[in-house]
């Protein structure tokens, strides 16, 4: 595992802290595209493949998403490997910009093809790049070319707070779940180590924080904000984007923002009331309650629809 001293790039934290028990302060949202990649890493927690789907954002997808969030929120960009359409992603820049976006476009992205990647960063001052801590650090996968890791380091000398490297903790759902099997818990502890240090570092976590998330065995779900998928669909979870379980689903593009929002709020709920004492009970990790028991739960626990 790599040291403090050799993070190759800062670690990305949210533009906005966000609460995540309640839909107050709705301050990002992901947009997914589809799990084909460049690479098929042994931890996705998308199984990404280059045999994957893929649709491009649309002019519908975009428009969902904007009914979801604030005009200064984050829009993150996700997939499989966003920067394998270039094009689309250009082309959707343009079009939140010209619909008054003025908040963040981040993405999520293997670096791989750095040359396209900079041209991103150079198409919209408020665009930055989240790098796949693993493949960054040759770790528990084929590391980044050199050559795009160099491009990429350039970049970033001369554009400092454009270029960040993601949380290095693993969870165990779908292909992730495989991977922990097989790796065993001292290496997956390890890996939340470094995640904690590097988050701590950065002040987003202090090491009381960390240690009482230790304590409990890592059983918390991270509470990400949910997903417009290209599918379109509506999705509670980026990292679980992939499972079709009513549990997850948030329903479909074109359904009012306000009942999207009041779903999204039930989930948050089921997490805390259901998902979560369902994960103590089991001893596991919520990821793997939804990876492998989630037909053993109800589904929501909150008010009924408006
Ligand atoms: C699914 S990837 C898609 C974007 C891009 N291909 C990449 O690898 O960054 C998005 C993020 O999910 C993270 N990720 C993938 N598998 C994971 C797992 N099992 N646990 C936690 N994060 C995971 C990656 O590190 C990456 O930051
Ligand atoms: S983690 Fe990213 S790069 Fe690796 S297979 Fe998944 S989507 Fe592709
Ligand atoms: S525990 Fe379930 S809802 Fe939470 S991140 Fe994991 S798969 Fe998603």
């Amino acid at each position: 595992m790599p040291q403090a001293s050799q993070w190759l790039f800062p670690l990305f934290s949210d533009h906005e802290n966000y609460d995540r028990v309640t839909m107050k302060q709705f301050s990002d949202l992901h947009l997914y595209t589809g799990s084909k990649c460049n690479r098929q890493c042994d931890f996705c927690i998308v199984s990404g493949r280059p045999d994957g789907w893929y649709k491009p954002l649309t002019a519908e997808t975009l428009d969902a998403a904007l009914g979801l969030v604030p005009m200064d929120a984050t829009i993150k960009f996700y997939g499989g490997e966003p920067t394998i359409d270039v094009e689309n992603m250009l082309w959707a820049f343009a079009y939140l910009r010209a619909r008054g976006f003025v908040g963040w476009l981040t993405i999520f992205t293997n670096g791989v093809l750095a040359d396209r990647i900079v041209r991103l960063l150079e198409a919209d001052a408020k665009t930055d790049v989240v790098l796949n801590y693993s493949i960054l650090h040759g770790e528990d996968a084929e590391p980044i070319p050199a050559k795009a890791l160099a491009t990429l380091t350039a970049y970033a000398v001369a554009n400092p707070d454009r270029i960040y490297s993601s949380h290095a903790g693993v969870f165990p759902f779908g292909r992730g779940a495989e991977f922990v099997a097989a790796v065993g818990q001292d290496h997956i502890v390890e890996r939340m180590h470094t995640s904690f240090d590097k988050k701590i570092e950065v002040g987003e976590m202090n090491i009381e924080t960390a240690n009482q998330i230790e304590a409990r065995g890592f059983r918390l779900c991270p509470r990400c904000r949910p997903v417009v998928g290209t599918d379109g669909r509506h999705h509670a979870c980026p990292f679980a984007v992939e499972s079709s379980a009513p549990h997850f689903d948030l329903g479909s593009i074109g359904e009012s923002s306000e009942i999207v929002l009041h779903r999204f709020q039930n989930f948050l709920d089921w997490i805390n009331d259901v998902l979560e004492p369902a994960a103590e009970r089991f001893q596991i990790h919520p990821c793997l309650v939804c990876t492998h028991k989630l037909s053993e739960l109800p589904i929501y626990n909150g008010a009924p629809e408006k």
